[in-house]
């Protein structure tokens, strides 16, 4: 099992490939207690890991002014001898301090392979309890902490107000050098990779949005320096949780590096009554030996057996009106569209903004969830039923946690926004953020999902969150008010579990202006994610290798759209667009009536090709390959049982520099392998791909293939499909 005592203070926990030691530390003169991380790296044997525990002395040099060893505790709080970032803040009255003492420690079995720890703490004075939590699984290389803060009840006493509660610090073991990886970005340009030393000094990603941000994502990935794709040692921290939060990584200036999670931002606070208590999101640790790319294989695998409600599922091809349509929907307009779309073999059918209300454009009817009067006086039943007809399912784009000040819902209602008494109300996109963490606001938004759902059979909303909190208040909460920066989170949480209860069926996308709400925590209730309203597919790769690093393709809804393209002008081969959203969940965002008969015939072929692999995509070991997406040469590869799947791209018509040979990965390096499909352009080719070629797995790996994209002279934008089949083993 994951968990094993060592002694009564110290505990292995085992995951397949690595092993996370533990230790309370007691300070034999102040009887304080810390918790502290021994060991994290590859696995060791059960008598390793107590030769590794036994090393009692300080391994940092202790000086007057400084204790750097603070960095390995599993959670530093703000007190004693302690000046780093503090993982847990609180103030008892006045006083902002926190001493603790070991009260014990409890496994648990959890069944399935899991297993708990949790080491009980408490003030040495004040009424107040620190559960750490730590599960393993025997499935996964993932280590979920977090942190329960506790108010005992019955006992009075000075006001506790919490003021950081971070679920876990992670301490990276020394390295000779560190580097670190993050994705970055801001609208329409979301998950951009950005790999570079990691300076000393404390460096902070944080959303203060109320929602996860496009501009930062909450995971961090430290290594050496040198780690590649596929080789050296990475060490990786994510947080499960939509709402606001702050990673911060240390480097201290005596070494040592750690990463500290949690929910919140500065500033928010939370008061403990007696009896009352906090729990912070899962913020996860992963060690990985093998780079980046086993890293996020890894990721993508936990994501799949622990995180995502129906990861044994395809995800149908699916049409999505916004671009063709924007707010103009009518049965008409949709409904042509959504012949040309069956006819491509298109499965699910979404409706995006503008069949509710006045909906008319971005200033109005966000909150009255009924269809649009004047386009649907007999109300949608006659669309979707004529869609369903063309042998699709169907979804409908809503924004729950939103309204208009021009709704009936807010005339009615001005109170049910974020709001603070004696300031402005901000718009943003002409919009409010209606206050989940109230219960009657949630029951109201379940109703009308419900009632939409049920009404109209619906298989499928794409629910959207299109700005950020302003003045987050809750005035009928008083001095609690701060709390409506977790509560609505939770609340979203909320209304999306009890719909998905009441509609086990039913499918769900994530969207906050494309990618702004994309994180472990909203995956663990949202089948699919919008990654960016930027669907130009160069872009696009750079936006899907960011989004790859931590989430799996099957989550990864991307469109093909037109060309040129809505955001940035660019024109770019059908091909191409299709290739690069055949790497996650294919779909379509395009004007169809616009679109040649020859074009509609390649992309009927496409799709049809797609959904001979997609199982293999969506479901299969992710390799990227080679080269900087959208920039130079570059591939993407997936791995499911026999079937090996390939999307090569060139965007440059000139290209005679940069690797023209493609090693693929994760092959049996003994085994056959015979092209099934691509290798197509005999001629660009040159016959070295030919259809029902067999190469070993070896060849495949070791001196690799010529794909016909990437010959150095050609047109811009050129990719390949290739699919190959394990045929010996
Ligand atoms: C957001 C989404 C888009 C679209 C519009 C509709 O911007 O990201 O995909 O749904 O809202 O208003």
């Amino acid at each position: 099992m994951p968990v094993t005592p060592l002694d009564e203070h110290c505990w292995a926990i085992d995951t397949p490939a690595s092993t996370y030691v533990i230790r309370v530390e007691v300070d034999p003169a102040t009887g304080e207690a810390a918790p502290a991380q021994k060991y994290w790296g590859p696995r060791l044997s059960t008598e390793a890991a107590r030769q590794v525990a036994a090393a009692r002395e300080p391994r940092r040099h202790v000086t007057s002014f400084s204790t750097p060893s603070e960095a390995e505790e599993l959670l530093p709080v703000d007190g004693g001898t302690r000046w780093g970032t503090p993982s847990l803040q609180v103030s008892f009255g006045h006083a902002r301090s926190v001493e603790l003492r070991f009260a014990g420690a409890s496994e648990h079995d959890e069944g399935g392979g899991a297993q708990r720890l949790d080491l009980a703490l408490a003030d040495a004075h004040h009424p107040f309890e620190v559960v750490l939590s730590i599960r393993a699984r025997e499935d996964t290389d993932v280590i979920e902490r977090w942190t329960t803060v506790r108010h005992p009840p019955d006992q009075a006493g000075e006001p506790i107000t919490v003021t950081r509660l971070d679920s876990a610090n992670w301490f990276v073991p020394d390295q000779a050098g560190y580097r670190y990886s993050g994705v970055f970005g801001a609208w329409a340009e979301e998950f951009q990779l950005q790999r570079e030393p990691l300076p000393v000094g404390e460096l902070v990603f944080t959303s203060r949005q109320g929602i996860t941000s496009h501009q930062a994502n909450p995971w961090i990935m430290i290594d050496a320096g040198a780690a590649g794709e596929e080789h050296g040692e990475v060490w990786g921290v994510a947080l499960a949780w939509s709402g606001s939060w702050r990673l911060t990584t240390t480097h201290r200036p005596e070494g040592g590096v750690s990463v500290s999670a949690g929910f919140g931002h500065e500033g928010v606070r939370w008061t403990l009554e007696p009896g009352q208590e906090l729990t912070g999101p899962p913020a996860l640790g992963l060690y990985s030996a093998a780079g980046f790319g086993a890293a996020s294989r890894a990721w993508h695998e936990y994501a799949r057996r622990h995180v995502l409600p129906t990861p044994g599922e395809e995800r149908p091809v699916l049409y999505n009106s916004w671009e063709a349509t924007a707010f103009a929907v009518t049965e008409s307009g949709q409904l042509e569209l959504a012949k040309t779309a069956a006819s491509l073999g298109v499965e699910l059918f979404v409706i995006d903004d503008g069949w509710f209300g006045a909906r008319d454009d971005d200033t109005t009817s966000l909150g009255d969830w009924w269809p649009h009067r004047e386009r649907f006086p007999a109300g949608l039943r006659g669309m979707l039923d004529g869609i369903r007809e063309l042998g699709m399912r169907v979804g409908l784009w809503v924004e729950p946690e939103m309204v208009s000040p021009d709704s009936d819902l807010y005339r009615a209602h001005p109170d049910w926004i974020l709001h603070l008494e004696h300031r402005r109300r901000d718009q943003k996109r002409n919009q409010l953020v209606l206050n989940f963490a109230r219960r009657d606001i949630r029951d109201w938004a379940l109703d009308w999902l419900d009632r939409l759902v049920t009404e109209l059979d619906l298989d499928y909303f794409k629910w959207d969150m299109n700005r950020p909190f302003t003045q987050a208040g809750w005035p009928e909460q008083g001095a609690a008010q701060d709390r409506v920066w977790i509560e609505h989170t939770r609340g979203v949480y909320d209304v999306l579990d009890r719909l998905r209860e009441r509609h086990p069926g039913l499918r769900i996308e994530s969207c906050s202006g494309g990618g702004g709400r994309v994180d472990l925590g909203i995956l663990r209730r949202t089948d699919e994610v919008w990654p960016s309203d930027n669907t130009d597919a160069k872009d696009r790769q750079q936006i899907q290798h960011g989004f790859s690093q931590l989430y799996p393709a099957s989550t990864m809804s991307a469109w093909v759209t037109d060309s040129p393209n809505v955001t940035t002008g660019r024109a770019m081969p059908l091909r191409y667009r299709f290739h690069v959203a055949m790497a996650g969940v294919l779909g379509i965002g395009g004007d169809l009536p616009e679109w040649s008969p020859q074009e509609l015939a390649e992309a009927a072929e496409l799709i049809a090709q797609y959904k001979s692999v997609r199982r293999v995509i969506q479901h299969g070991a992710q390799f990227r390959l080679a080269g900087t997406p959208g920039q130079e040469r570059s591939a993407v590869q997936y791995v499911l049982d026999d079937l090996v799947v390939a999307l090569v791209y060139n965007p440059l018509g000139n290209a005679k520099r940069g690797p023209r040979r493609l090693r693929l990965a994760g092959l049996d390096p003994e085994a056959l392998y015979e092209v099934v499909l691509g290798g197509d352009a005999g001629e660009g080719v040159r016959g070295r791909l030919a259809h029902g070629s067999r190469w070993y797995g070896s060849a495949l790996m070791a001196a690799g293939i010529r794909p016909a994209a990437w010959e150095p002279i050609g047109a811009d934008y050129r990719s390949d499909l290739v699919v190959l089949k394990r045929v010996s083993h």
